[in-house]
Parts: C-alpha cells; sequence; structure tokens
C-alpha cells in the first residue's frame, strides 16, 4: 500500500496517509484542525481546495458536483490521497 504526505497550504505540518485513509482522518490522527460535521460526504462542512495531488471516493459522487470537481474542490472527511496532497480551506 503506497503512503503519501498530507499537507495544509500554509502550514509547516504534515502527515504521512495511506490510499485507504481519508485526508481528515490522517489530519485528525496529526492533530491538524479541520471543520468537520458529518465524515460522510454529504454536509461539505469540510469543503477544500485540492492545491496540488490528486484524491478518489469510495462513492461515485460524494456531496461535490461534476464541476466542483474539476474546479478542484474535494471534501476531505471522505477523499483517499492518491498523491501526496496539499489542501486549502473553500
Ligand atoms: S464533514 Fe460533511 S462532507 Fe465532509
Amino acid at each position: 500500500m503506497k503512503t503519501f504526505r498530507i499537507r495544509i497550504d500554509g502550514q509547516a505540518a504534515e502527515v504521512e496517509a495511506d490510499s485507504e485513509t481519508s485526508l481528515f482522518a490522517a489530519m485528525t490522527r496529526a492533530g491538524m484542525a479541520w471543520p468537520v460535521s458529518c465524515r460522510n460526504g454529504t454536509c461539505r462542512t469540510c469543503l477544500a481546495r485540492l492545491l496540488q495531488g490528486q484524491v478518489r471516493y469510495e462513492i461515485p459522487w460524494p456531496g461535490l458536483s461534476a464541476e466542483e470537481k474539476l474546479e478542484g474542490y474535494c471534501l476531505p472527511c471522505v477523499a483517499r490521497p492518491m498523491a501526496d496532497v496539499v489542501i486549502a480551506p473553500a
């Protein structure tokens, strides 16, 4: 299983996460704060801009439109890394 680095833009701290771990779960383990509520990809509380890297989802379309995905938004509570990732608040 591959491991990737997760970082919040503007912060020095980063955490490693495998491809089966959500960005939010990895960040929480490392003590990195990020807004969250439902944790299942529907409420959009965790909405983030994906500045670098790629993510995947366990379900076809979590609470993001196809256009938002193309514009670089992601939902860290359900997004799994496919590369090193940098996110920022939406
Ligand atoms: S916390 Fe609800 S969509 Fe991520």
